[in-house]
């Protein structure tokens, strides 16, 4: 994303300074200093709580529903932020894991696949990958990504 750097974000006023009037060249640098590209938007890492809160509302909530309203327009109807976190979602000040059907952390996806073929194929296909993404994350690869993200950053892990 690209937006103006100045001056808490807002366009300096330094561009419209008379003393560049005449000499276009510094000008022109100078619009480059004031109006370069700023870094990529936060990561969900970088925001703090209010940032986050705000992140969920405006961009995880649409996303994710959107994707299970296509895979199940009647079960997700009502998609909302408790389909993730919860009805106990403020109460626990949106710690996650919270509610979701526990998986192991060993056989994974064996145990999803016996108890759900269909939700697990959905996961892995659209659910998953919009997170992992949306979280700024890495996908979890034992041996590339120890400390990537897994199904468990949603599911609760099974004892
Ligand atoms: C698709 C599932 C999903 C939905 C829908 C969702 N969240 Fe989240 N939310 C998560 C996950 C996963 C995390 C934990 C991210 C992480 O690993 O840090 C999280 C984290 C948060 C956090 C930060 C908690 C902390 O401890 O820092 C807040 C606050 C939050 N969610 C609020 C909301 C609100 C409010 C809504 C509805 C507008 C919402 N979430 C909808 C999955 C979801
Ligand atoms: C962004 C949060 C999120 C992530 C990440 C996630 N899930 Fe889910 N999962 C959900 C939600 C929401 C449901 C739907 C719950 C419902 O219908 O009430 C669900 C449902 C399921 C179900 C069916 C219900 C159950 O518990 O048996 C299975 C199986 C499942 N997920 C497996 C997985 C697997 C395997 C992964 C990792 C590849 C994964 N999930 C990652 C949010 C998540």
């Amino acid at each position: 994303m690209c937006k103006p750097i100045g001056l808490d974000g807002e366009i300096s006023p330094r561009v419209a300074w008379p003393g560049y009037a005449g000499d276009m060249r510094r000008c022109l640098l100078a619009g480059v200093v004031v109006f370069g590209c700023s870094a990529e938007p936060k990561t969900w890492a970088q925001r703090d709580r209010d940032e986050r809160m705000a992140y969920m509302q405006e961009v995880v909530l649409p996303t994710m529903r959107e994707i299970f309203i296509a895979y199940d327009p009647d079960r997700y109807a009502d998609f909302s932020c408790a389909t993730c976190h919860g009805n106990d979602a403020a109460a626990v000040d949106y710690a996650m894991p919270n509610a979701l059907g526990p998986l192991p952390l060993d056989g994974t996806l064996e145990v999803a696949m016996a108890r759900n073929p269909e939700m697990t194929a959905f996961m892995l296909d659209e659910v998953f990958p919009t997170m992992v993404e949306l979280l700024d994350e890495q996908k979890y690869n034992p041996q590339s990504a120890p400390n990537g993200y897994r199904c468990v950053g949603c599911h609760l892990v099974a004892e």
